[in-house]
């Protein structure tokens, strides 16, 4: 399976003739076996997706219809693959220019990461097909939340969260970053929800409301991967940051909102400064409700974030800088597989980081990469020696069980490596150019491989050797010489951690006063693994760590406080894990608790309590924490 698998990453174009002999079928033409699709990419593509969808707050369903516009890719094909997870398809009917007839289909049994694929029959010239369709009410792609799980409290809300093989789940289509589409929908709603999508909201255009329901219509006339697809509904309010930026959100979340991003055009300007012309027309965030699994998601024109970084201080602003650099690293140029995955979120924290030395200066950038640093440090430590790499292999796998810090940190070690030695000046222009090269396509890391071997070390003296690259690419850990991140200010803190830790200094009589939540967290960070219950009580009486309503202070510090068996914390610890839903919060607190019988039996009451508000994936991760599967 593994020597098939390596020979696959060949590009099939190799060996297709048929194919190579049509330049115009560009599209496809280098790509690869996407182990996590059943679409057949390289036979037929799909060009645009037209969504006619009822949002079912009863029901939770989105039932309507997708209609796919076909471009045929090899002849004798009679066909369609689409990749489906726990829809019921009423319908399907194929055609050509706008003409329609029923055609035979089926599904096959589930794959329990893949789910099903569905198997159309396409007739001769069909260029067209419309599948009449429901998703599930536990699709594992949408949340629907009641009233009190929301800000609110008094209308319901669903989301949708796609990447990685999650759009199946909601739209029958080919679920492959290798196919990108333009896409349309009519989306209806209760009549006092709005829908929102990664596409076009213009919050100046009013629903068509008729009877009990509203109607929004949207357009995306960018070509986008599948996992980039997105729709939420709820009561959302909007409020314009600049003339290109804003927020939706809650009206009761709006205005906190707007302060705590109130930098975003500034960092558009200063990403577009480094990398060229934003590409997708407005940027706005959506403030979902804290059940969102993730800290953000990279949803063209409208970021999806997670409350949880609305700190007052702008302090974990960096979320933003991350979702923003993925409209470069990931939107515009895409990973073709999941293997490839360094190629998004890599670059993308790469991209970040420039970001935000641009507006915050380059102490809080260094202390940014030294915090990565160490979670990529601590993920290696979790898993096999043959994932530390930039391309594990995931065949057979669910990408997000499998999901960690590596593609993210070692990626952007890696840059900041290259950057590192070859000046800003040549590798911003090489970036640059990788971005104007690959727009609007996929790649894999083997193609990135090529282009920097040409564009970067071949044009330069005095570089790196092509083997350090593939080192870094396909070797685990880090190369000895990667670049270390040199905090000065956090120099400090350690010397100040080890006068608290070896008991030489009280916690009042640490210099605290100026310390950044950054500090913060490399101070509690390097806590010993078990602090003494002296230790705890003096911090927290010196500093009301428990009561912190910094989310990533407070996670920080109840991590501690589990390992220190320090119970005055476990009240705080419930309720956070009750209000929280994202999933780096809070499945490391579960996988601390259930160390020892005891916390473990707690851990499960407060999980029962939680679930009715976590998203299906913190659900999955949560109980394969506490054994509940
Ligand atoms: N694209 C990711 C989220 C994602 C990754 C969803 C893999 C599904 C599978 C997003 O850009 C991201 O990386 N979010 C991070 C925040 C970031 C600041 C590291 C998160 O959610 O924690
Ligand atoms: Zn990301």
């Amino acid at each position: 399976m593994k020597a098939l698998y390596s020979l696959l990453l060949v590009p099939l174009f190799a060996g297709f003739t048929g194919l190579a002999a049509n330049p115009a079928t560009a599209a496809a033409t280098d790509s690869v076996r996407d182990v996590h699709s059943y679409a057949e990419p390289d036979k037929v593509t799909t060009r645009h997706i037209h969504l006619d969808l009822d949002v079912d707050f009863a029901a939770h369903q989105l039932r309507g219809s997708a209609t796919l516009s076909l471009q045929r890719l090899a002849t004798a094909y009679d066909q369609l693959v689409l990749d489906t997870r726990a829809l019921t398809i009423s319908k399907v009917e194929a055609g050509r220019a706008g003409v329609l007839q029923p055609t035979t289909f089926s599904l096959d049994a589930a794959d329990p990461i893949l789910g099903s694929a569905l198997r159309i029959t396409l007739p001769k010239d069909a260029d067209t097909v419309k599948i009449s369709y429901a998703s599930s009410p536990e699709a594992s792609g949408l949340q629907w939340l009641t009233p009190a799980q929301t800000a609110g409290k008094k209308y319901p809300f669903m989301f949708s969260q796609a990447q990685a093989i999650h759009a199946r789940s909601f739209i029958p289509l080919q679920d492959t970053p290798q196919v990108r589409v333009t896409y349309s929908a009519v989306i209806r709603t209760p009549k006092d929800l709005r829908a929102v999508m990664s596409a076009d909201n213009d919050a100046s255009v009013a629903a068509t409301v008729s009877g009990a329901t509203s109607e929004y219509k949207f357009k995306m006339p960018q070509a986008i991967p599948s996992y980039l697809i997105a729709i939420a509904a709820g009561d959302l309010a909007f409020k314009p940051m600049s003339a290109r930026t804003g927020v939706w959100a809650e009206p009761v979340t709006l205005d906190a909102a707007v302060k705590e991003f109130a930098d975003t055009e500034q960092m558009v300007v200063a990403a577009e400064k480094l990398y060229g012309p934003y590409a997708w027309g407005r940027y706005d965030l959506l403030i979902l409700p804290p059940s969102f699994p993730f800290g953000g998601m990279e949803n063209p024109r409208l970021t999806f974030a997670t409350p949880t970084v609305i700190a007052g201080d702008k302090s974990l602003v960096s979320l933003i800088a991350h979702e923003l650099a993925h409209s470069w690293s990931g939107n515009l140029v895409t990973n073709a597989t999941w293997r490839d995955a360094w190629l998004n979120e890599g670059f993308t924290t790469y991209v970040e980081n420039r970001i935000m030395e641009e507006l915050y200066g380059r102490d809080r950038a260094v202390m940014e990469q030294a915090l990565g640093r160490a979670d990529l440090l601590e993920d290696f430590a979790k898993v096999d020696e043959k994932d530390r790499v930039l391309t594990p292999d995931l065949t057979g796998r669910d990408p997000d069980e499998n999901f960690s810090r590596i593609p993210y940190e070692k990626g952007a070690s890696l840059l900041f490596y290259l950057e590192d030695k070859y000046g800003r000046d040549k590798f911003d222009a090489f970036i640059k150019g990788y971005f104007n090269t690959f727009k609007f396509k996929t790649l894999t890391t083997e193609q990135f491989l090529a282009y920097a071997e040409k564009e970067l070390l071949n044009k330069n003296q005095r570089g790196i050797k092509l083997a350090k690259l593939k080192e870094w690419l396909y070797q685990p850990g880090l190369p000895s010489d990667a670049t270390q991140p040199e905090s000065p200010a956090f120099a400090k803190v350690d010397e100040q951690l080890q006068a608290f830790v070896t008991g030489k200094k009280k916690a009042a009589a640490l210099p605290t006063k100026q310390w950044t939540t950054h500090e913060w967290l490399r101070f509690l960070d390097g806590l010993p693994e078990k602090p003494t219950l002296a230790q705890m009580q003096d911090l927290d009486a010196a500093f009301k760590l428990t009561q912190n309503g910094n989310s990533e202070i407070a996670h920080a510090w109840l991590r501690a406080a589990i390992r220190a068996d320090y119970k005055v914390a476990f009240p705080r610890l419930e309720q956070y894990l009750i209000q929280i839903g994202r999933r780096k919060l809070v499945i490391p607190l579960y996988k601390l608790l259930a160390q020892t019988p005891a916390n473990k039996a707690w851990a499960i009451e407060v999980f029962k309590k939680a679930e009715p508000g976590y998203h299906p994936m913190t659900i999955g991760s949560a109980k394969k924490e506490l054994g509940l599967n």
